[in-house]
């Protein structure tokens, strides 16, 4: 029988000892206390959407950081997220002509799985870094001791991250009209700014046409939606409440984010992790790598998604430029053969990562953008869809990822690796990325939309 907690019967992995476990439960208890963060209907909306991305119907963009950090809690850090995202998806939106669903790993996307549970420094071994949620980077036996404070202070800054995101959107920073106020530092003498400008241009002129035309009305309010990987189960499982939806009374959301994702350290099929998404009412998604059998993907749709909901469950692919074509296709029969209705996104980062000569983790455009093109073709040769992609990405000017059109090289990274995990796309890489998304899909996507005042 499932209940928010009956995860704790079952094998947790990836959770650091806490040196004081009543601690712990007092921080968990307090969290339960304290309101949601997102709304039902909200979540019920993005399930909506993701059913018609499995479809072809809308294309999800996720995205954001590998680890957010607490103290990128600002007003700058957070408008730059905002403004890469919303200027990838206008051009997605132009390219594919599809509404894009945006998502951003954001809000609470503070606990990290990791190789290894501790690192060692000139002799001295510590716990490993797991991320602002649970403890510290310093490399400090305090710092890195778990620490249960840190749920609370994860929980007030998603708050505090989401409150400024709906106050942006709800002023209308979203909206079409205010495209050139996303513009980046990068933009002023980027190779690829003509050709955004052109296709701000081309969307707005669009519009223009459909409004004196009086066709249909442009929204309200953009939608934004957040994901966070659903790692530390004390935290999700605190802020998972009972609802009433859709005329079904009772039903349990995790109200802390909208689409909580298991990572692939964590998927295993009768782990805690799996217990746990099964049981919520939530849009779930699930990173597949290279370890996963065609059997085990099997099993794990089926308890994820017993009644073939569509919108339900995506699956984050995720095996690296070099493996795809090997495993995918076999995923995809899989799948096919259950008659899951899952909606297939690919993360062409998390297989892509690399160490320098000098230690540091990075990842080549190249290798990102060649996962991706083996990606839709691989889905196109089978008659599926990819409908969504996952980066980890910033608005920040960092060097964590080599190439792109300003031609990054190992020797430019240390000039701006700000990332504690990770390596992320810059701004200008990940726009440039959205314009090859675009390349990659041109002429190949059947009209199943129309750039229309709605899709926005
Ligand atoms: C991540 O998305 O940051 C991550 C850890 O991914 P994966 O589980 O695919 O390795
Ligand atoms: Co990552």
């Amino acid at each position: 029988m499932w209940h928010p907690d009956s995860w704790q019967a079952l094998p947790l992995r990836q959770f650091p000892p806490y040196p004081d476990p009543d601690a712990l439960a007092g921080a968990t208890a307090e969290l339960r206390r304290l309101p949601p963060l997102v709304t039902v209907n909200e979540i019920e909306q993005l399930q909506q959407q993701l059913a018609d991305a499995a479809i072809g119907k809308r294309f999800l963009l996720q995205g954001g950081d590998c680890a957010e950090s607490f103290s990128d809690c600002t007003s700058e850090r957070i408008t730059g997220k905002l403004k890469i995202l919303l200027q990838m998806s206008l051009v997605l939106l132009h390219g594919l002509n599809v509404p894009i669903i945006r998502v951003g790993r954001i809000a609470g996307q503070y606990a990290k799985p990791r190789s290894d549970d501790s690192e060692t420094r000139d002799g001295l071994t510590l716990p490993s870094y797991r991320g602002d949620l649970i403890n510290a980077a310093a490399f400090s036996v305090e710092a890195r001791t778990p620490n249960p404070q840190r749920l609370l202070t994860g929980y007030s800054l998603a708050s505090l991250t989401l409150n400024y995101i709906r106050a942006l959107t709800d002023s209308g920073f979203a909206d079409l009209a205010e495209a050139e106020h996303w513009n980046l530092d990068f933009m002023a003498d980027s190779p690829r700014a003509a050709e955004y400008q052109q296709i701000v241009e081309e969307v707005r002129r669009a519009f223009a046409l459909l409004q004196s035309a009086g066709a249909t009305p442009p929204r309200e309010r953009s939608e934004f939606f957040t994901c966070h990987e659903a790692l530390h189960l004390h935290y999700e499982s605190a802020l998972t409440r009972r609802a009433d939806a859709h005329g079904m009374p009772g039903r349990w959301y995790n109200m802390s984010t909208h689409l909580p994702w298991v990572g692939m350290r964590t998927a295993a099929l009768h782990g805690a992790h799996i217990e746990y998404l099964r049981g919520i009412a939530n849009p779930v998604a699930v990173k597949v790598g290279p370890g996963m059998s065609a059997a085990d993907l099997r099993a794990l749709c089926e308890r994820l998604n017993p009644g073939r909901i569509p919108g339900r469950l995506t699956l984050i692919h995720r095996f690296g430029a070099a493996r795809i074509n090997d495993h995918l296709p076999a995923l995809i029969e899989a799948v096919r053969q259950e008659g899951q209705p899952v909606l297939w996104c690919c993360d062409p980062m998390h297989g892509n990562t690399q160490l320098t000569s000098s230690g540091l983790k990075t990842r080549r455009f190249d290798d990102i953008l060649a996962e991706l093109e083996q990606a839709f073709a691989v889905h196109r040769g089978l008659g599926s869809v990819l409908g969504g992609v996952h980066f980890e990405l910033t608005g920040e000017a960092v060097t964590e990822c080599t190439g792109g059109a300003r031609g990054l090289a190992e020797h430019d990274l240390s000039r701006a690796y700000e990332s504690l995990v990770d390596p992320r796309l810059n701004g200008e890489q990940a726009l440039e990325m959205a314009l090859a998304i675009v390349r990659l899909r041109q002429g190949r996507l059947s009209a199943v939309g129309s750039t229309s005042a709605q899709v926005w």
